[in-house]
């Protein structure tokens, strides 16, 4: 499966525009870490980007997300190793994070949220003048955007990345798409 197929699922299967940005911020920052470990950009990119693919059709069901979706990503060709990052970034299913990718996408994924937050109260809301800094700031101040699981973003510590590196990293990474993602 290339990108351009794997986008082609989401729009037929995603109708909230905020969901598939979300998935395009997943997927850039998952790109921005394959590079950084020197791992398949194309690979992780497309695992950040299918990983949130069934939250709609799973209608809020919290025990059947992410098992639907690692299923549908199988179904469009993902390999074994991204079906079970995407099965297991949902923790209700208890399945352990046994690889770099599995790891990458269950930190990656909150972070975008984090950001994306931190763009909002800007008085420009735009990406560009981001820093990394205020992003790290918000990360302190545990009822902003408090969806945006701390512990899991944390969890970078398992990639061997510092909380710096990894928002310094999500920052760039979405500011690279900040059109796309209308910020
Ligand atoms: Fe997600």
């Amino acid at each position: 499966m290339n990108r351009e197929e794997a986008l082609n699922s989401i729009k037929a299967n995603v109708e909230n525009a905020n969901l598939i940005k979300h998935m395009l911020a997943t997927e850039a920052i998952m790109r921005a870490l394959a590079k950084r470990f020197g791992e398949d950009e194309a690979e992780w990119g497309i695992t950040g980007l299918l990983h949130d693919i069934d939250v709609e059709l799973t209608e809020g069901d919290m025990n059947s997300h992410s098992k639907l979706g690692a299923d549908l990503a199988r179904e469009l060709g993902a390999s074994e190793t991204m079906a079970h990052a995407i099965l297991a970034h949902n923790e209700r299913h208890g399945v352990s994070l046994d690889t770099r990718l599995d790891r990458a996408l269950f930190c990656a994924d909150p972070l975008t949220g984090l950001i994306t937050a931190a763009t909002l109260v800007r008085p420009d809301k735009k990406l560009a003048g981001l820093e990394a800094k205020s992003v790290r700031k918000k990360f302190k101040e545990k009822s902003f955007a408090a969806g945006a699981s701390r512990e899991q973003i944390a969890m970078c510590s398992e990639l061997g990345l510092e909380l710096d590196e990894f928002i310094g990293l999500g920052v760039e990474a979405m500011q690279g798409i900040a059109a796309d993602l209308g910020l």
